[in-house]
This record gives structure tokens, C-alpha cells and sequence, in this order.
């Protein structure tokens, strides 16, 4: 009655952010991510009749009911859905290798190891399609994690055509993404709520009408593995995003200074001649799209700027997996 798996985080490169329907978290928007293989979760979920109550531990630690709150409802709404037992308890163990609520995707990580070692306890014998679907009930970007390599999470118009499909799981690509942590503090803002807020910017409709061109456009730069264009089009949608923030009413936003300086930085880079663009999530830390033949020169100019800052290379990752 237990099972374990392993999901990797994913990073947009066309953002998700914003909800048509907040309980089946059916996206507004189409969403392109790439997976990584340096961030991950695993996550084991163990349910019997011998468990005294339900538990949620987080990297050993025991979460209070509130921080349990999001996994639980989750668990009862799997539950209902496949009329499994109510009333047995259960348990959640998990790991992540990746900072939580910090806009480094944990909860992408998270809830497709959840959805995976759930499915497998109850040996629902899911297929990735059925599996991203019930990731997304969890959180709309572990929708995606279910896959590897570069994968598309097309909105859809309900539960059944909401769903993420590879488009290359395998890339030979000599992609990276360095993630530059500014900041691993638990964001005050939560993706859920700033996409919401994000919602009343008067800019939204406008960012929303270029949607299915940017999707589209995304999707040739990665069938000619042409990183100028990738590039190009990943900062665009990171830019859009972080402007309907911060054009909300009330406005707000994800970056810190730091945030900033290496924003300026990647200008700068560029026009040396070092080709790299810049993605940011809901939150501070950055992430440096770049070949490897760039990224130790990059890496050096971050360290020149702000010290001795946390930075993880990563690169292409795999779909979810099950671990014994
Ligand atoms: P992030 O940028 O890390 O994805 P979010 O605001 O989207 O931040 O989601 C953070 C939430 O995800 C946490 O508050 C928690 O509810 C959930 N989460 C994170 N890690 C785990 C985990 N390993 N297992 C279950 N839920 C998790
Ligand atoms: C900026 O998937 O974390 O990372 O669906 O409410 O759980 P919920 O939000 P979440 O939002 C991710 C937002 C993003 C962009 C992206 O991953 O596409
Ligand atoms: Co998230």
C-alpha cells in the first residue's frame, strides 16, 4: 500500500500564470517548460488501516495541520475521484532537493511525485496523460514534470484536454540553465495568489492575446535548436509576466535587487558577445539560459557581481520515475 517516485522541477519558458477555473486549475494560457535535472522530489505516500492519522513530513520534518492543508485536500479530492476509502489514513513522506516556495518550482516537483506515488499505491495503472492531469489538480506547473526534456501543457477546455505532451523528452541540445539563487526564503506571495492578483493587470488580455503565437513560435526554435530564438522568447514571457505583476492593482513584485542586477548583467554579457537570456519565476532567483561552452565565463561574471551566490548548472531532466 506504498509507493515511492522521483519528479523533476520544470521551468517555463512560456509562462503559466494565470487560472480559468481555479478548483480544476485549468490554465488561461498554453505553457512550454524545459525539466530540469539538478531539482527534484521524492515523495513516498503510504496508506493503511494500521495509520493512526494522516501526516504530511517534509524533509523529515512533520508539517502542522496548516502546512498540511494543500496535500490533504489534495489526497481527499484523489480520493473522491477514484471512490478510494475516506476514512483509511495515510502518510506523506517527502524530499526536495530544490528550495520550497522560493520560485524554483517545487511545487511542480512536488505535486508529480505526489500524484505518481498516490496512483501507484492504489495500482491505479495510470498513463502520463492521465497522470499529468491528475498532477495538475495539485499544482498547474507539475502538470508539465510528468515528462522530461522539453514539454508543452496545452490549456485545454476541461479536466479531460487539460494535459502536458513531451515535445522532445531526449534533447541533443547542449542547453543549461544556471539557476542563481538570490534568495531561498519561503516567497510571501504565493504563485496561486500572484497569478490572481496578477489577473486585474489592465496589460493581462493583451499578454494573453500572444499566447498561441508565442507557443508557436517557441515550438520551431526548439525544432531548429535555435537558441537565439529560445532565448528571445523565454525573456519575453518572463518580461510579460513580472509587468502584469507589477501593473496589478495593487501592484507587485517577485524581485529583489539582486533580481535586477543580474538582469543587467545578462544585458551586459550579451553585448560582449556572450549569448544568454534570462527566465525568472514567482520569485527572486534567476535563471541564465546558456550553451556550456558559455557557462563557466558566466558563472565567474555572477560570482565578480555578487560573491560567493549559490549557482546550480542544470540541464535536461527526465520525466517522473518510480523509485523501490
Ligand atoms: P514554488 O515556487 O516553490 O513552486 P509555490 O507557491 O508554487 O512555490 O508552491 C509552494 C507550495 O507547494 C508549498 O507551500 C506546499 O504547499 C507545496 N509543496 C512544496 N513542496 C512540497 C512537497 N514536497 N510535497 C507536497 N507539497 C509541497
Ligand atoms: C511562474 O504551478 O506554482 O512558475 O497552479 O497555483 O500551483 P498553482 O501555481 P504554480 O505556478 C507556476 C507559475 C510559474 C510559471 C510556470 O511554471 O509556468
Ligand atoms: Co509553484
Amino acid at each position: 500500500m506504498k509507493a515511492k517516485a522521483r519528479a523533476h522541477t520544470n521551468i517555463a519558458l512560456v509562462k503559466y500564470w494565470g487560472k480559468a477555473d481555479k478548483a480544476l486549475k485549468l490554465p488561461l494560457m498554453s505553457s512550454i517548460s524545459m525539466t530540469l535535472d539538478a531539482f527534484y522530489t521524492d515523495t513516498e505516500f503510504n496508506h493503511s488501516q494500521d495509520l493512526e492519522q494522516d501526516a504530511f513530513y517534509l524533509n523529515e520534518i512533520k508539517q502542522t495541520r496548516q502546512q498540511s492543508q494543500r496535500v490533504f485536500n489534495y489526497i481527499n479530492e484523489l480520493r473522491k475521484k477514484f471512490n478510494l476509502d475516506q476514512n483509511e489514513h495515510f502518510e506523506i513522506r517527502s524530499y526536495n532537493h530544490v528550495p520550497t516556495s522560493a520560485g524554483l518550482a517545487s511545487s511542480a516537483s512536488a505535486f508529480a511525485a505526489l500524484a505518481a506515488s498516490f496512483a501507484k499505491s492504489y495500482d491505479l495503472n495510470l498513463d502520463k496523460t492521465a497522470l499529468s492531469r491528475l498532477a495538475r489538480l495539485g499544482s498547474g506547473s507539475a502538470t508539465r514534470s510528468i515528462f522530461g526534456g522539453f514539454v508543452e501543457w496545452q490549456k485545454g477546455t476541461n479536466d479531460e484536454t487539460s494535459f502536458a505532451k513531451a515535445i522532445d523528452e531526449n534533447p541533443d541540445w547542449d542547453l543549461h540553465m544556471l539557476a542563481v539563487e538570490v534568495n531561498t526564503g519561503q516567497k510571501k506571495i504565493s504563485s496561486s495568489i500572484g497569478m490572481q492578483w496578477a489577473q486585474k493587470s489592465p496589460f493581462y488580455q493583451t499578454w494573453l492575446n500572444e499566447n498561441q503565437s508565442e507557443i508557436n513560435a517557441l515550438k520551431k526554435a526548439i525544432a531548429k535548436h535555435d537558441f537565439t530564438n529560445l532565448g528571445e522568447i523565454s525573456e519575453q514571457s518572463a518580461n510579460e509576466m513580472h509587468a502584469v505583476n507589477l501593473s496589478a492593482n495593487p501592484g507587485f513584485t517577485y524581485f529583489e535587487p539582486d533580481t535586477l542586477e543580474l538582469i543587467n548583467l545578462v544585458h551586459t554579457l550579451r553585448q560582449q558577445g556572450i549569448e544568454c537570456y534570462y527566465t525568472i519565476d514567482a520569485g527572486p532567483n534567476v535563471k541564465i539560459l546558456c550553451t556550456l561552452r558559455n557557462s563557466k565565463e558566466i558563472i565567474s561574471a555572477i560570482h565578480n557581481l555578487l560573491g560567493n551566490v549559490k549557482i546550480v548548472n542544470a540541464s535536461f531532466g527526465p520525466g517522473v520515475q518510480y523509485l523501490d
